[in-house]
């Protein structure tokens, strides 16, 4: 247990799991917000922070990059896949993805309208084989939509993680369809200190041509950075984003957000923080009997299988976490930077009294 954790007990107060946007920010980001405001700066990213923080991408990258900042993920990724698709192209993506299921359509709104087309695969992660049959449907045909790129969540809504070699064979089938891939890094740093590889192991060396790099789950108050290793994709980019509403011209307080997440490895040790509350979670369920772990703990999410008496007893304790999104008594816990051990013992202390207080009942 770190010094930061808050005294708990039987009678802490429930708190929530239901995602890691529910979190704040980090004090480092809200000082860095508080610092950028003062004197004047040039607008829609003519300022030092916004350059600084190309800067420093491209050398955590290891190469040039094209850098874009915006203020959501929705934002990041439907900009990505708009420049990397025409109105008739094919999106291809998993069926868990957010894209899919949790942007209200934006990728084809900024593509004007290019299909998504999901394509399966074993832990929210698509398989190589599907997509390489995916993308060989109707090539040339006049009447349909045509392979374009392909979207992959790294970490996945499931909170699984791509291993290298797994991208890399996805970025090959794209390759073979002459297709282009985007990596959905809403959850990036939870990938990463995953994976325990470079950020451009897990990017362009993999075949990635361009990443939303995601901050405001893991401590920042609002900002995401689109890093493009394809340049071709870039010279439109600054096009698309200002039409779509997303140049803003007090760009220091995205850049200084970002600037202050990849200082001194904040959004790592946040990252670090949220994996590890996520594997002290499922090492406490899963020695509980009633209890199912399903799937492997490989960032922040956990996913299990609870009685049904259990997870009102949570509810009703004022825990909160998604629980009617999948199939009966499938629950989903997200932890973030902000989690401690004692936040996650404390919810631990409730499921082991209500799987007791269950079983006595079933007696
Ligand atoms: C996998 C994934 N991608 C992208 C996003 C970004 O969404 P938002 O537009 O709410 O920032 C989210 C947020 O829930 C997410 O889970």
């Amino acid at each position: 247990m770190d010094s930061s954790d808050r005294a708990y007990g039987g009678t802490a107060p429930a708190m929530g799991f239901t995602s890691d946007n529910i979190a704040g920010a980090s004090p480092e980001i809200i000082a860095a917000l508080a610092a950028a405001s003062t004197g004047q700066a040039g607008p829609y990213g003519g300022d030092e922070l916004t350059a600084r923080v190309e800067r420093k991408l491209g050398e955590i990258f290891e190469r040039e990059v094209d850098v874009f900042l915006v203020p959501t993920g929705t934002a990041a990724n439907a900009l990505c896949l708009s420049a990397m698709t025409p109105p008739w192209g094919n999106i291809y993506c998993h069926p868990a993805s957010h894209i899919n299921n949790d942007e209200c359509g934006a990728p084809v709104f900024y593509s004007n309208g290019a299909k998504l087309v999901t394509v399966d695969g074993a832990s929210a992660k698509i398989d190589p084989a599907a997509l390489l049959s995916a993308a060989r449907v109707k090539v040339g045909d006049v009447h349909s939509t045509q392979p374009s790129c392909v979207s992959i969540t790294q970490a996945t809504e499931e909170g699984s993680v791509y291993s290298l070699n797994e991208i890399e064979a996805l970025a090959e089938v794209c390759k073979t369809s002459s297709i282009k891939l985007h990596m959905d890094g809403s959850r990036f740093a939870n990938a990463l200190v995953s994976l325990g590889c470079s950020p451009a192991e897990m990017t362009w060396k993999a075949g990635v041509d361009a990443l939303s790099l995601g901050a405001t789950k893991n401590g920042a108050f609002a900002a995401e950075a689109i890093v493009l290793f394809d340049p071709s994709l870039a010279p439109e980019m600054g096009y698309r984003r200002k039409r779509a509403g997303h140049l803003f011209s007090k760009m220091r307080f995205l850049a200084a957000q970002i600037d202050a997440y990849l200082a001194d490895d904040l959004w790592l040790r946040n990252a670090r923080q949220a994996n590890d509350a996520a594997q002290r979670l499922t090492r406490g369920l899963a020695g509980l009997s009633g209890v199912e772990v399903l799937g492997a703990t490989e960032a922040n999410i956990v996913f299990c299988r609870l009685p049904a008496e259990v997870i009102q007893a949570l509810l009703q304790a004022g825990f909160g976490f998604y629980h009617d999104r999948w199939e009966p008594n499938v629950v989903r816990f997200v932890t973030s930077f902000s989690t401690t051990a004692g936040d996650v013992d404390n919810l631990l202390a409730h499921v082991t009294r209500a799987v007791h207080t269950n079983h006595a009942g079933n007696r």
